[in-house]
Parts: C-alpha cells; structure tokens; sequence
C-alpha cells in the first residue's frame, strides 16, 4: 500500500487516534518533565480534531506558565513527528490544539477497511462477565416491560463479545415464585384427577403435558385475577408454592411442563428481536445452592433472627443502616434477595469477573441490598463487577405506563404487531419507495417491513439514555426521516445501491486519501468507531452508539453531496472515495448489528 509521505511507525494507529496520540504526546511530554497522567488527548469540537490540556496541569510542578511549556512540549516533537499534524497550535492559557494531518486520517482509514474489525482491538485480559437480561416469568405472557431488557441486554451482549469478553447470556427466569402455585391449583381445579395431584401415585409421571400454552394463557390471568380478590385463592396458591419448593414430586413434574411450555413461548415472542442466552436457567436453579448458603451465613454470624425470619443487616458504604437484606422469610419461604444472593455464589464458582443486571429501575433497592450483602459476607471478591444496569419506564403520550386502550397491560407481540403496521404504512408510501421494492413478491416485503419494524423498536429504545423514561410513538420511530432506525437502514441501503452502481460502471476502488473538508470530516468521523464501542462497554450506555451511527449517516449525506464520485475527474480521487464509502457502509453496517439489527438489500 502506497502511504505517501506517511511513516506507520510514527504513531500507532492500531489504537484510537487519541489512544495513539496520547502515546506520543506522554513520550514527548516525559522527556521535558510531564506527568504522564496529564498527558492525555482527547477528541475537541473547538477548531481542532483533538486537545491536550496537561500543560496548564504541569505549571505547579514545573514552575513555569502554561503557555511556556506547551511550547517547549510542542518543540519536542521531531520533524517527521510533525508530518503527522495539520494544526499544532496554542491556545487561550495553554491548551494545545491539534488536528491531525489528511495522510494520516487516509492511511489510517485504508487500514480500517482492510480489517474486518475496523481496527477494534479485542480485550487483552477477557473477562467473564455473565449478562443477566430478560427474566421472563414463567406462566406469564411476555408484556412491554421485557422490551428494554431484552433490547439492552443483546446489544450489550453483542459489544461485549464482539470486545473479546467472555459473555454468558442468562435469562434468569422466574420459574419459582407464587404464580406456580397458583397456576398448579387452576389446573388441579379443572383436572382434579391427575396424577400430579395424588399423593399415593408411585409410577412415572406423563411426559406429554396436561395443560397447552393456550390453556397456560387462559388460566394464569385467571388465577391471579382471583388470588387478588380472594384471600382463601391465595392461601391455596401458597400452600401449593410452598409444597413446590419443598419438592412435592407431582407437583414438580407438573411444574416442568409449565417451565417448558413457557420457554417455548419465550422463544417464539422473542424470535423478531434476534436474541441469544447461553443459559435459560431460572431462580428455581439456584435452590440447591441455598441452603448450604444460608446455612454458612448463619455459622460465620452474617445472618440474624428477626420477628421469625432471617436476615442479614446491611450498611451502606458510608456505613449508614440500609434495610436488612431478607434471606428467609417467617413461614420458612426463601425470598427473591436469597435467590439473587444464591445465584451470585454459583457464578461466582465458575469464577465469574463481572455481573450485569438489566432490570428496571424499579428493582434498584433490591439489587442495591442484593449487592451489598454479597460484598459483606465475601461471597464476591472486592474486585467483582456487580451493576444493575438499569432502564426508565415505556410510556404513552399520557406520560404514564404505556397501555392498551381499555387500560391493560400490552403484550410483547402486540407491540411488535403495532411496529409491523407503522412500518408497513411507510414503506408503502409512494415517494419513499424504490423501484426494487415495487416490484418485490409479498414475501420479500413481509420480510423488509419487519426489518424495519424490529430496527424502529430497537433504535427507538436504544437511542434514550437507557435510565431515561421515553414515550413509545411507533409512527414517529418509524419514520425515514431523523434520528430513527429505518432512517438508518435507508442510509446504508442507498450507500449499498451507490457501490452497486459504481462497480457496474467499472469503477475501481482505491487507496483512501482526502482532499476536502467533507471527505475528511467522514474519515474523521469514521475513525472514532472504537472509541465509541469503548464508552459504550465502560458505561453500558448504548445511545452513545445510536448517536455515532446518526452522525456518520450525517457525515456521509455531507460528503456525498460535496464530492460528486460520478463526475469525478480524477480516477485516483474517484477509488479512494469509493473505498471511504465502503468504509462507511462497514461501520454502519457492524454498528448496527451491534445494535442487533439487519439491514435490508432493498427498501
Ligand atoms: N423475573 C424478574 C421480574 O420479573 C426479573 C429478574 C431479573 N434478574 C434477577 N437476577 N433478579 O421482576
């Protein structure tokens, strides 16, 4: 590859260009008597690509102004160093601005293209870092609050594992709290004569189940509707759960067949969004672990008598009483703190680095007590990553709760079925439809509109602050135009059509170098992809992806009505733009599979 004037051994471009860039300034700085701490450079928006403040940091320990020592930094580099720059300037009291040169954004960005991770390193120390997302109930239909979850969690699983992490995706179910007994009394109610119900039954339960999912879907609401309104309903659920968790036979081969047929419905609800678990345990798995657990608890004197029940009590780091953790409850019932608590001590012995939650904010108290008794009675390490990674609520235009019409709680799929209706409106509005997509069959364009609908949902979801409410308006996330996932999609569709056409013109792609403002302010933007991914893993905070991918859909819509690659004269300038654009379509494109979405060939 011809790089012009450019020397790769100058600056490491393997690394973000601020990552490099601090390398070199630490070096030079270090030589005349800089902290390397304050040596860091990070990107700017000011006049400049890049700033560097740590000439005003070093004024004290140098003695000397600001300004006196930026330029003693900046005469240090060499004059090949300097290649490296288009702008090396002081500014205001002592910062130092600095943009970097077009040769070494163009060699940086061909190396990009040729690797297929567009130079995103992979973590030299993996951590095994278990996901903990979705936590769908057994017996109970996925509903609008499992979206974020199930949203959040993949596009965090993805990044983690695309960063080289080792990730465990587990769907933690809840498999084992009172709606089991209350579904095992429905059906004992309506098909008393099981088998499951006879204490003197000796042979081998059925492995058909009694019950189908229909009949699952029918009787739970019915049963909790009850349980709400009848104590004695209630009683009888509890007695059941109990029965359940003290390991009543028939009872948990009844208790299997709810488990499985849940799953499966999990799995169809969930098929749209593309998601994956490594682990489709549930609370019921982590029983076993809890008894020894709280047995030890009790021996090393974690856990305490209280009113009948047993709990561990539990300070804050600033060493203020917070609420004591519950780990059994007066009628002997494990709790949903002992099962998290259980749960952790078992990731722990597969030797697990990192825990995320990602759970409502709702549960932030629980995860709160649940982390802060497993720190105080040495079940994780100190160097343990634990965090609810939490998410706001969906609203309606109400500002509240998003629900159905009449007031109820909106399913899953319906949220789905919506989004498949906004976006098949749009893709059937005139203006915006291509001539492919007109003469699509039915099937392709079933399929283009779910594409659309999923990447609608997804960015809508992902583009807020995770811990934001946001309000969920279909129409609106389904628009072309905006900050929305099928303007997305639309972005890299038409950059896939533009390289379409190029190559039947016989357009060659070539070296990437730049001559302008806007070919150079997409490289630039381009080249920040690993940063971003970075951020994004440091704070699990996935709207800072749905920005990127908005700015360089931004980026590219500048350069692309500035730099006419068509009528380009110059057939050397003419490649090298084709292969920023193919750039562009690859972080788009990795981006928004990150993201968990697809992109069309047509739409
Ligand atoms: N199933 C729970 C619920 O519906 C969420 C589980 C979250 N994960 C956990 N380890 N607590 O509230």
């Amino acid at each position: 590859m011809s790089t012009g004037s450019f020397d790769l051994s100058l600056i490491d471009l393997t690394l973000p260009l601020e990552q490099g860039l601090t390398k070199l300034f630490t070096r030079r700085g270090e030589e005349i008597g800089i902290n390397a701490k304050v040596a860091t450079v990070f990107p700017s928006n000011k006049g400049a690509d890049f700033q560097c403040n740590g000439a005003l940091a070093s004024a004290k320990a140098l003695k000397s102004s600001p300004r006196d020592i930026a330029q003693k930094w900046i005469d240090q580099f060499s004059e090949e160093e300097r290649s490296l720059f288009s702008k090396l300037e002081i500014a205001g009291p002592g910062f130092i601005n600095i943009s970097v040169s077009n040769e070494l954004l163009a060699t940086r960005s061909s190396l990009a293209l040729k690797d297929e991770r567009l130079l995103c390193s992979l973590s030299t120390q993996p951590k095994k870092v278990y996901i903990d997302f979705g936590g769908y109930n057994v017996a109970k239909q996925l509903h609008i609050g499992h979206l974020r979850s199930t949203v959040i969690g993949e596009t965090l699983r993805r990044i983690y594992k695309f960063l080289g992490e080792n990730i465990i995706g587990d769907a933690h179910l809840g498999d084992w709290g009172t709606q089991m007994g209350m579904l095992i009394e429905a059906v004992k109610e309506e098909q008393p004569n099981l088998p499951y119900f006879d204490d003197l039954f000796s042979g081998d339960y059925p492995t058909e189940s009694p019950i189908t999912l229909e009949d699952m879907n029918r009787l739970y609401p019915q049963a909790s509707a009850r349980s709400k309104e009848d104590p004695n309903v209630r009683a009888k659920a509890s007695e059941a759960t109990a029965k359940l968790q003290a390991g009543h036979a028939g009872y948990t081969a009844l208790w299997r067949h709810f488990v499985n047929l849940s799953i499966q419905e999990v799995k169809r609800d969930i098929a749209p969004f593309d998601v994956h678990f490594d682990l489709w345990w549930g609370e019921s798995d982590a029983q076993a672990e809890i008894g020894p657990m709280v047995e030890a608890l009790i021996e090393q004197g974690f856990a305490e008598k209280s009113d009948g029940a047993l709990i561990v009590p539990l300070q804050n780091d600033k060493g203020d009483d917070m609420v004591p953790l519950m780990l059994r409850k007066s009628d002997g019932g494990a709790t949903y703190h002992t099962s998290d608590l259980a749960t952790i001590s078992m990731r722990m012995q597969e030797s697990a680095d990192e825990m995320l939650y990602v759970v409502d904010a709702r549960q932030e108290m629980h995860f709160k007590q649940v982390f802060q008794a497993a720190k105080k009675v040495g079940i994780v390490k100190p160097e343990t990553h634990l965090e609810h990674v939490k998410f706001g609520t969906i609203n309606g235009e109400d500002g509240r709760p998003f629900k159905t019409r009449s007031g109820g709680t909106v399913k899953l799929r319906e949220v789905v079925n919506m989004a498949l209706e906004a976006a098949s409106t749009r893709l059937n509005e005139g203006e915006m439809q291509s001539q492919t997509l007109k003469e699509a069959d039915e099937a392709t364009r079933a399929s283009i509109a779910e594409m659309v609908a999923v990447a609608a949902i997804k960015f809508g979801d992902l583009s807020n602050h995770r811990t934001s409410d946001y309000i969920l308006r279909l129409e609106d996330f389904c628009s072309f135009e905006g900050k929305t996932g099928p303007y997305l999609l639309y972005a890299a569709v038409r950059i896939k059509s533009i390289l379409a056409k190029a190559s039947d013109k016989g357009l060659q792609a070539g070296d990437i170098k730049l001559r302008g403002d806007a070919d150079r302010a997409l490289a630039l933007e381009l080249s920040k992809f690993p940063s971003v991914l970075m951020q994004v893993r440091a704070k699990n905070t996935p709207h800072l992806l749905c920005e990127y991918l908005f700015n360089v859909s931004q980026s590219f819509s500048s350069f692309y009505q500035a730099c006419n690659i068509v009528r380009e004269e110059d057939p050397a300038q003419q490649g090298a733009w084709l292969s920023l654009v193919s750039l562009c379509l690859s972080t788009l494109e990795l981006g928004l599979d990150l993201l968990g979405i697809k992109v069309p060939d047509r739409m």
